[in-house]
């Protein structure tokens, strides 16, 4: 045989350890063992050997043969693996890149504020009621002793809804209507808060927004006098403020309440600052929720959370409130 076998599988190795792709491997394969190989021309040739000698000279090429496809097929799979691996590298997500800490939020200044009063009014005793945005004037007026023609009315700046009857549907203008929906369907004692929100027709200014928000308080139970209303506010305004603040009432009307007070609080120079208002639930209300005003009394309250947020944080203006300017809401 005139083909050096060593010499050609080491040949075949070298050019299987070069090869660097899959496509190099089979045309390496092509070259070695394909129809024109030198392989396959070796073959052919045997016919002319004797029968001893082509016996041997067979099974040598027929083991060369063997030993290349295998070289070929280790090597195949080795560079299609290397190939997957490299790919797999380039395609990765380096999640590193991102080399500033996710922001993360936080809850607006009035939710927190609202938070924290529901808070300190849940760890009095109280429970948190709500009510519908929506009201109807029975809710938002008739039911709190405010009938059509009463002056007061004209002093919430109601908006109205197009539904029914001219002015039977608003936005509601306080909180005050979840009283009224509370006593309804429970039974005294009553002990809640209803903060939520509530729309005027004020131009937002720096003191004023259209929409705001408001907690409503209310107790019904039996002997409740002013002295317990004024402790409550008191209690609540150390609890909130912090002990230094103090808090006063000053009398005042409310059609729902009777008598009626505002309170304020007080303010580190000695001035005072009005918060809301309050009273003795009247008579009138108790009935239109068929409580026996003989048998329980109560006292409300009700203020705006905005204006707190503003007094606890002694800002120049309400609105920063609603602009959505992070780096304003950032800092609380
Ligand atoms: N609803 C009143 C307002 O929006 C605030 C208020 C005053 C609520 C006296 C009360 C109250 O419950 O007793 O101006």
């Amino acid at each position: 045989m005139e083909l050096d076998l060593d010499a050609h599988l080491a040949d075949a190795e070298k050019a299987a350890a070069a090869a660097s792709t899959e496509a190099d491997v089979r045309a390496l394969s092509a070259e070695y063992l394909g129809k024109k190989s030198q392989l396959k021309a070796a073959k052919k040739q045997l016919g002319a050997l004797d029968p001893d000698e082509r016996r041997s000279a067979g099974l040598r090429l027929n083991d060369a043969i063997e030993r290349l496809e295998t070289l070929f097929e280790h090597r195949g799979s080795q560079l299609a693996d290397e190939a997957r691996r490299s790919q797999l590298e380039a395609e990765r997500l380096d999640l590193t890149e991102l080399l500033h800490p996710i922001e993360r939020g936080h809850l607006h200044l009035v939710t927190q504020a609202r938070d924290r009063l529901e808070d300190v009014f849940v760890g009095m005793g109280y429970e948190v009621a709500e009510g519908p945005e929506v009201e109807t004037a029975w809710y938002n007026f008739e039911a709190l002793n405010i009938p059509e023609w009463h002056p007061a009315r004209g002093s919430f700046d109601t908006i109205f809804v197009d539904l029914g009857e001219p002015e039977s549907v608003m936005l509601r203008s306080h909180t005050s209507p979840v009283q009224i929906r509370t006593m309804e369907v429970q039974e005294p004692p009553i002990y809640i808060v209803a903060p939520g929100r509530t729309f005027r027709t004020d131009t937002a200014d720096a003191t004023h927004l259209p929409a705001f928000n408001q907690i409503e308080g209310l107790v019904i139970d039996r002997g409740i006098t002013l002295g317990d209303l004024a402790g409550t506010i008191d209690t609540f305004v150390h609890a909130f403020f912090g002990g230094e603040v103090r808090s006063r009432l000053r009398p005042s009307y409310f059609p729902f309440t009777e008598p009626s007070a505002e309170f304020d609080i007080s303010r580190p120079d000695g001035s005072w600052l009005e918060l809301g208002g309050c009273g003795m639930v009247h008579p009138n209300v108790l009935r239109n929720c068929g409580i026996d005003p003989d048998r329980w009394q109560g006292f409300a309250f009700g203020f705006g959370i905005d204006r707190l947020a503003v007094m606890r944080y002694q800002l120049d203006d309400i609105r920063e409130l609603v602009n959505n300017d992070v780096r304003f809401l950032r800092q609380f």
